[in-house]
């Protein structure tokens, strides 16, 4: 890779993102800088860069999975550091955006979580959010600073269509029914999608009414933003298994797991859960049926073309042609 005028640019890695941060940095040649980091006794946090930053764009990878508040609070705290260090401009590298699902009222006196996060990044002092698979697409407009909305499909479709089975694409919701149209496009695969008809019941609670579309005797990628708990792709599970489906793969971007990874590891009828280093996962190496797909060369060329002045465009179609 070759990146212009790289002395001007800076790479940082928040904490749960260091792993992902150090593999960047190999693919464009830039070392992570040392961040200092310090937690007074009352839990409050301090964070700034032991280099100067003046004049110098600066990348930030992190992400704010849970912990999601601390994470927040780190990140924002960093940003603002920056800020005030004279950084030239701050390009926010969040592969997991905490608290996007709150994206609307969806009850009366509800707030609007998404927005306030977007509100207090820019307040901080981003310049610039570079965030992939945002849950709604729509919260690339609660910022009044550029936002690439990367799209996770290209990873997914890269991993995918070198294989010799051929797959259904499956959304788990009517949500995530574009997310999947446009998998199953990249696969140009020749089947229609299914669609799961699911309904929220309550917090991290959904109940499903019937599948849209034809599955049986098919092997099918279930494609999702986010596993949280898990229940919305085990449900799913349940349900293609009734309706015929063959081979099951689950496959998410953002592998939050708060009950753990065991329900999939033991469910006979889950044959792989393929998600991304969008979010740090720790202690899962172990796990015989868990791929984890790293975002670094994906994000490196992102990463390169935002300093080289070169298309995201471009990006997406060089990352597809190759091979794996
Ligand atoms: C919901 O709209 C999202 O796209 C995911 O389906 C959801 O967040 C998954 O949550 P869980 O794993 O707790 O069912």
């Amino acid at each position: 890779m070759s990146i212009k005028n790289s002395n001007d640019v800076v790479i940082f890695g928040l904490e749960n993102s260091w792993e992902l941060a150090q593999k960047i940095s190999k693919y464009i040649n830039i070392e992570v800088s040392p961040i200092q980091k310090i937690t007074f006794a009352d839990g409050e946090k301090l964070l700034y860069s032991d280099l100067t930053v003046r004049n110098k764009s600066v990348f930030i990878i992190c992400n704010t999975s849970k912990p999601v508040n601390d994470n927040l609070m780190e990140l924002l705290i960093f940003i603002d550091s920056l800020k005030r260090a004279s950084a030239k401009d701050i390009n926010v590298v969040i592969t997991y955006y905490g608290y996007a699902r709150q994206d609307r009222k969806a009850a009366g006196r509800q707030p609007i979580s998404a927005r306030l996060v977007a509100d207090l990044l820019q307040t901080a002092g981003a310049s610039k959010i570079i965030a992939i698979d945002l849950h709604n697409p729509s919260i690339q407009g609660f910022f009044n600073i550029p936002v690439d909305d990367l799209r996770g499909q290209f990873i997914f479709g890269k991993e995918l269509k070198n294989r010799k089975d051929k797959f259904v694409i499956v959304s788990p919701d009517h949500g995530g029914a574009v997310r999947a149209r446009q998998l199953s496009e990249l696969l140009q695969s020749d089947d229609e999608i299914a669609i799961i008809d699911k309904r929220r019941t309550g917090p991290n609670k959904s109940e499903i009414m019937g599948v849209l579309g034809n599955v049986a005797g098919k092997n099918v990628v279930i494609y999702d933003d986010i596993i949280d708990t898990g229940g919305t792709i085990l449900h799913a599970v349940q349900a293609l298994k009734e309706q015929g489906a063959k081979k099951i793969i689950v496959a998410a971007t953002h592998g939050l797991f708060s009950k753990g990874f065991d329900m999939f590891e033991n469910d006979n009828n889950v044959t792989e859960v393929i998600v991304t280093d969008s979010t740090n996962l720790k202690n899962t190496q172990n796990y015989k049926k868990l791929r984890i797909l790293s975002l670094d060369e994906f994000l490196g060329k992102v990463i390169e073309a935002n300093i080289n002045k070169t298309s995201i465009t471009e990006v997406y179609n060089d990352y597809i042609r190759q091979k794996k």
